[in-house]
């Protein structure tokens, strides 16, 4: 195990959350982990209080986006410590982003442990509450300063972690979304598949506009044909059609490998569920739904874990899904997933990394 340099924050934090009333990403544990790339490599990284970071205004990142992310949960066990959920996934997904963004990948082992002991020394941030967890988030941007379009020579990867409830204020409670028909979010041979800031910008005013009518989030469709459906930006989507459980496929790069969506599916196939990841048209959804069925929709993802959707309109036209209520699958998968995450369940397919405490 790594042994980082640690600088203990002087005054805790702690006393400031509300822990019954979390929300997402409001609260900052104490500690956070920096690691800096200079002369073509990273350092050893070290665990800080969290804080302010030194930046130039000519920081490349601030002006070409140059910065990838992650998102993973630790869990506290009812077995006693905690559950980190799959961060080898999540680690080697921060290195494809980064080399989509040309990036430097980061040492995977010390990736892990840097959360691993970031989670330890700031154990007492772990929410017991179920339902709530502690989101570790990092972060890598080009940190040179300079004007040209180039990529940076210097890099900063930040961890930090937030104790979180869920994501939407909706919780389990189904979701109304608006299919995107006006804005794209990435297109074949872009961004897409990789997490990346630029995504989330691309997303932000359909988001906003999406709101401002009453809808929690946009579905979005392939920038091509904008016939097929991608994902949803904070998750990928799910559907039940008939028997079937469909999602859209990873090959054409738009949309994100979701550690959560790989989780469905592994369960899905596991119980014996006529599983396909395959192209949606949006057509087909409301096909479907005039059919009788559309059984259920749900969202899936690390911040969002399922998140069922009630309700889903594209120009003008709205369908309501399951009665606007969770679907059985959706609620079966929610706690087997979670069951898993806290301890409840076996963990048979291996993914939780348990920290004794
Ligand atoms: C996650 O699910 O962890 C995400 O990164 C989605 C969103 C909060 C950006």
């Amino acid at each position: 195990m790594a042994n980082f340099k640690f600088t203990k924050a002087d005054n805790t934090r702690i006393n400031d959350v509300d822990w019954s009333n979390l929300g997402f990403g409001v609260y900052f544990s104490d500690h956070m982990y920096v690691a800096e790339y200079k002369n073509e490599s990273w350092n050893d990284g070290e665990i800080v209080p969290y804080g302010p970071l030194p930046m130039e205004p000519g920081m490349c990142t601030l002006h070409y986006g140059q910065s990838i992310f992650e998102g993973l949960k630790a869990f506290s066990s009812i077995r006693g410590g905690v559950n980190i959920f799959r961060p080898d996934m999540n680690a080697k997904r921060l290195n494809h982003s980064g080399s989509r963004v040309c990036i430097p990948p980061f040492d995977i082992k010390t990736l892990i442990e840097a959360m691993i002991e970031l989670v330890k020394v700031d154990i007492d941030w772990v929410p017991q509450q179920r339902g709530t967890s502690l989101y570790i988030r990092p972060v890598v941007f080009g940190s040179s300063s300079f004007l040209g379009v180039h990529v940076s020579s210097d890099y900063t990867l930040v961890i930090m972690t937030s104790p979180v409830a869920s994501y939407y204020p909706e919780g389990l409670n189904p979701l109304k979304i608006m299919v995107a028909s006006e804005y794209v979010r990435a297109v074949r041979g872009g961004l897409g598949s990789a997490k990346t800031a630029a995504n989330y910008a691309a997303s932000l005013l359909a988001g906003k506009e999406a709101k401002e009518k009453g809808f929690s989030q946009v579905l979005w469709l392939d920038a091509v044909t904008r016939s097929f459906v991608d994902e949803v930006g904070a998750m990928n989507i799910m559907f039940v059609i008939d028997d079937e459980l469909i999602t859209p496929p990873l090959e054409q790069g738009t949309i994100l490998a979701g550690v959560t969506r790989d989780s469905v599916l592994a369960i899905a196939r596991g119980w014996g569920l006529n599983v396909s990841e395959r192209p949606v048209e949006i057509d087909e959804l409301f096909t479907a739904n005039e059919k009788g069925t559309l059984n259920e929709v749900f969202g899936t993802g690390t911040a969002a874990v399922i998140s069922p959707v009630g309700e889903l309109s594209y120009k003008g036209r709205t369908i309501v899904i399951n009665g606007g209520k969770i679907g059985s699958i959706a609620q079966k998968m929610y706690d087997t997933i979670t069951g898993i995450q806290y301890g409840e369940l076996e963990d048979t397919y291996g993914w939780n990394l348990h920290i004794d405490v």
